[in-house]
């Protein structure tokens, strides 16, 4: 059995008690929040453990029974909890972005590199069904060499005060869209180069109100924000691919929502939207297609899609002492284009990726034996251990995607 520490419970936090909770491998014995309403709150997510509550983290790292440690506090605390965590042997899951900013995430990497410990990093779209079942198409040869990625995220804006200061947060584009750059790397497979980008405030400026669909802080306004509420950002790879990422944090409800595509060099594309919907079409594989994903078992509807397979296999790399998916590496690259992209909009020129690189960085990584891309782990299937057909689950979600489509139709219908 092992005992996790959950550190910040914000969202995040409140998010992984409900996720580890639900997992029999685990027992949480200890939560910290400096917050006391925090820590009481959390009690609500619990069904089954009853931690101890710390509102210092220090006396919880204390505990002598504390396998593993989950950090999920604002981002500028990450670095001192992380070395903390890890002086202690702690096994550490670190919430993205790794730090905000370089020389943290590198100071975080050198720490872990004299220990043995496991450190995952919370990149959780590397463990959704959705992405990883793109990315074995991509392995397989479906689109050929994948050569543009795009993303669009016009969104509603960030939850609490924190974020909206660049020395706190790392500023938009390293917070919420290190994911979508994760996402590029993974796809393109090819180490990005130079990194342009435009980007500003349209409305983040003080007395702006907090407008965020799940905060607990909505209609506060903001004192002194920092960060960019829009940009643009167009990346370049060593193969010659593309990427390119569209930003708007003021969308007001009903959000538009996220869209990813991706385009390969045979024609063939691939779309998906709002996280739950994937489309192909285009060369050899011809007409539009839905390709069928279990989009439940991989989060139980606990949180964002992947978020139980990110626990689960957490858990499993701290018992089999095997290198978690989301290593270091892969995330150090997403903040790298995130800090290019930061940096290339204060300025104004194109930003090469030469810029942050660091030799000692890289032989820790060559040393820990790194890929520059792992192989991409199987989709989860909680279903599949219950239902003894997959032929049963794969027609439920199509008739699923069916109903969707009818509904649509119908509201057209009503709409002429
Ligand atoms: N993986 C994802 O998709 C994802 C999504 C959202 C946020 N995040 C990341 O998770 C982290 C937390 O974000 P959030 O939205 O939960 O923030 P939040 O503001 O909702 O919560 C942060 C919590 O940490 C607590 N805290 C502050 N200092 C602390 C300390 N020293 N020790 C212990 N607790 C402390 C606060 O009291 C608060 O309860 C950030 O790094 C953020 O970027 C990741």
């Amino acid at each position: 059995m092992i005992n996790i520490g959950i550190i910040g419970l914000g969202n995040m936090g409140i998010g992984h008690c409900l996720g580890f909770d639900r997992l029999s491998e685990c027992r949480v014995v200890a939560v910290a929040d400096p917050d006391e309403k925090q820590l009481e709150n959390s009690k609500n997510a619990f069904r089954k453990n009853s931690p101890q509550l710390f509102t210092d983290y220090k006396d919880m790292l204390k505990m002598s029974e504390l396998d593993a440690v989950v950090i999920a506090t604002p981002t500028y605390y990450h670095t001192q909890i992380a070395i903390d965590a890890l002086k202690v042997n702690k096994d550490v899951f670190l919430e993205k972005p790794i730090a905000p900013t370089l020389e943290e995430t590198d100071v975080i990497i050198k720490e872990y590199a004299n220990t043995d410990r496991i450190l995952q990093v919370g990149l959780v779209y590397r463990y959704s069904n959705l992405y990883r079942t793109m990315a074995h198409l991509i392995e397989k040869g479906t689109f050929g060499n994948v050569m543009m990625a795009y993303c669009k995220e016009y969104r509603d804006n960030f939850p609490s005060h924190w974020f909206f200061d660049e020395s706190q947060s790392g500023g938009a584009l390293l917070d919420k869209n290190c994911h979508h750059f994760d996402l590029f790397s993974w796809f393109i497979r090819s180490p990005p180069k130079k990194v342009y980008a435009m980007g500003g405030k349209h409305l983040y400026k003080p007395g702006h109100k907090i407008q965020c669909a799940y905060s607990s802080h909505q209609g506060e306004p903001l004192k002194d924000p920092t960060i960019v509420d829009h940009a643009n950002v167009l990346i370049e790879y060593e193969n010659g691919a593309k990427g390119n990422l569209g930003l708007c944090m003021y969308e007001i409800e009903p959000i538009e929502g996220l869209e990813i595509g991706i385009m390969g060099d045979n024609g063939t594309w691939a779309l998906t939207k709002k996280d739950i919907k994937l489309t192909i079409a285009g060369g050899p594989v011809g007409k539009l297609k839905e390709v069928i994903v279990d989009y439940y078992s991989d989060n139980e509807r606990v949180g964002h899609i992947g978020c139980q397979t990110e626990r689960r296999e957490f858990l499993e790399c701290v018992k089999s002492r095997e290198q978690p998916y989301a290593n270091l590496s892969i995330a150090r690259e997403a903040c790298v284009i995130s800090f290019a992209a930061e940096k290339s909009i204060k300025e104004r020129r194109a930003v090469s990726i030469l810029e942050f690189a660091n030799p000692e960085i890289d032989a820790i990584f060559q040393k820990l034996g790194y890929k520059k891309q792992p192989n991409t782990p199987s989709v989860f299937s909680l279903e599949e251990k219950k239902v003894k057909s997959r032929k049963k689950l794969e027609l439920k979600v199509k008739e699923r995607a069916i109903k969707r489509e009818l509904e649509k139709v119908k509201e057209e219908i009503r709409n002429l």
